[in-house]
């Protein structure tokens, strides 16, 4: 750089890049003693979590309850659907949404209901209470657990079949699939995108070219002026680096939704926290003035190293992105140019990044009850069978119409995980659990354990479409379950029906 390009360039800028990015952290602790400002957020988009809402309909029962404690210890995003709101914030706290609705009610199933909802859990049920009269004196056990004679307060009919069409409708019209795993939505963003994403233009190589990015209505806007001035010519913009990386198995790639100027940018992945080591890039044309979604197949991704090519760099690791950027360049690779490169003012729009191709994991999770084909079914010897097959008839056909229930939830076409307990207690949980098909078991098991079965199906892609019971297994001392196991062991109900 001569004297006089020197002067033009901008040290200040130069060192506010490297500060954001933490590239020098003595600087950054510096800065934020004398601006006061906090330590800037890693941002969090890491291991397999999901983007969007969980919706708990049930949350005030006592599944559901802990469903919502457990989303919200793992930072989910969580909306309630309760019946009364106050007592939903009294029991639920405040760091949730609550929706009020009753899925009897299909009005109250409204759109706003669904709204960037990824995957619902229906922890529902049929209200069930002593007998009026039946007292302690008269308690009666099943399997270890102490119960009361039961009666239905509400038809069940209305709640476990009714019910669960209504709510399954709604889901099935609202819900996006789950094979596209959103990454920044910037349409409604929830992430403060300052603390995200900064600019890292041509002035840390001693370049005047000036970006930004900022929010405008429904997208994120990339723009300002690139000048090949001082040999110059890219400006880009990058996330801090994901804590801890982002983890994209089983995704095929990226996808963007831009609006552009008709120039050709570069979208760049690092698989490594270093500031300047080796990305992995693909060109991308945009249309002038038009929206156009545009995939990147993570097998495109070329490994550069300061618009060099490198044909020796390891395979890109889709298990550890620990950034992505977005750059205008007047280079393409190699010293080449890049044929639509004008310099000036640019503008780049982007309403959406996406991981595509994806296993579809449940969006739906439906708890019902062991023991739903065991009314009327040839050779049930009723003596040995929970009191909900037992008294089916007397309540309501409660067990016949969780079946109903079922059978929209199958049919729905959502991808669904249907959970089928044994007797459910207040135990603290924590009990190796068994899996089984065909509704044959009996036993019990703890609603805590209950909810982190939702947690763990919530994130597997092998609890797609299955119905299952459940229960602790016997004297099991308390061990972890190894879910991924349970899991896979588990047939599809497609295969279960062809079995036949
Ligand atoms: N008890 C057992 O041994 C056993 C065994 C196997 C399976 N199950 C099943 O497991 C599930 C969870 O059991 P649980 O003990 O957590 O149930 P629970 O405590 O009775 O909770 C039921 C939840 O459903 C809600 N609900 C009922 N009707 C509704 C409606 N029309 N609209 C919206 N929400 C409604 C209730 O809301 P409110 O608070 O407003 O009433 C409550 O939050 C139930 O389906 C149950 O049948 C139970």
């Amino acid at each position: 750089m001569t004297d006089k390009n020197r002067s033009q360039w901008d040290i200040g800028r130069f060192l506010d890049t490297l500060t954001y990015f933490e590239v020098i952290p003595f600087i950054s602790c510096l800065k934020r003693l004398f601006t006061g400002r906090a330590n800037p957020k890693q941002v969090n988009r890491g291991g397999e979590r999901r983007v969007g809402v969980i919706l708990v309909a049930g949350a005030t029962g006592g599944v559901g309850k802990r469903v919502v404690r457990r989303l919200l210890e793992r930072n989910y995003k969580v909306r309630a659907l309760v019946r009364d709101a106050k007592r939903g914030r009294e029991m639920l706290g405040e760091n949730l949404e609550l929706f009020e609705a009753d899925i009897s009610i299909p009005e109250t199933l409204t759109p706003e209901l669904m709204f960037n909802v990824s995957a619902v859990i229906c922890c529902t049920g049929t209200r069930v209470q002593p007998v009026e009269g039946d007292t302690p004196t008269r308690e009666k056990y099943y399997q270890g657990i102490k119960f009361y004679m039961p009666e239905v307060v509400d038809s069940p009919e209305v709640v476990e079949y009714q019910g669960i069409k209504n709510l399954v409708q709604t889901v099935a019209k609202h819900i996006k699939p789950t094979s596209d795993r959103l990454l920044f939505d910037f349409k409604n963003p929830s992430d403060d995108l300052k603390e995200s994403w900064g600019a890292v233009d041509d002035v840390v190589m001693g370049g005047v070219s000036e970006s930004s990015i900022r929010l405008i209505d429904n997208a994120a806007l990339f723009t300002g002026n690139v000048s090949t001035q001082n040999s110059g010519g890219f400006v880009s913009v990058r996330t801090r680096n994901f804590e801890p990386p982002l983890n994209l198995a089983g995704y095929d790639g990226m996808e963007l939704r831009v609006k552009g100027d008709g120039q050709r940018y570069k979208f760049i992945l690092r698989t490594e926290a270093r500031w300047d080591g080796v990305s992995y890039c693909c060109s991308f044309d945009t249309e002038k003035d038009s929206w156009i979604n545009i995939r990147i197949p993570f097998e495109s991704l070329t490994p550069i190293f300061r618009a060099k090519t490198l044909p020796d760099a390891p395979p890109f690791d889709v298990q550890n992105i620990y950034s992505v950027q977005l750059m205008l360049s007047k280079f393409e690779y190699d010293g080449a140019l890049n044929p639509k490169f004008e310099p000036g003012n640019f503008a780049l729009q982007v309403e959406s990044i996406n991981a595509y191709g994806g296993a579809p994991k449940p969006q739906l999770i439906m708890i019902s009850s062991a023991g739903v084909t065991r009314p009327g079914r040839p050779g049930i010897n009723l003596e040995e069978e929970p009191p909900a097959v037992r008294m089916n008839d007397q309540l309501g056909g409660i067990l016949t119409c969780k079946l109903k229930g079922e059978e929209c939830v199958r049919d729905s076409g959502i991808s669904y995980t249907i959970v089928r307990p044994c007797a459910l207690t207040e135990e603290p949980g924590g009990k190796a659990l068994s899996f089984a098909q065909g509704d044959n078991i009996r036993g019990q098991v703890s609603r805590e354990e209950i909810a982190e079965l939702c947690l763990q199906a919530l994130e597997e892609p092998t609890a797609c479409n299955v119905t299952f019971e459940v229960k602790e297994v016997e004297n099991s001392s308390a061990i972890a379950s190894d879910w991924k196991s349970l899991f896979a062991a588990l047939k599809p109900d497609q295969e279960m029906e062809q079995a036949r």
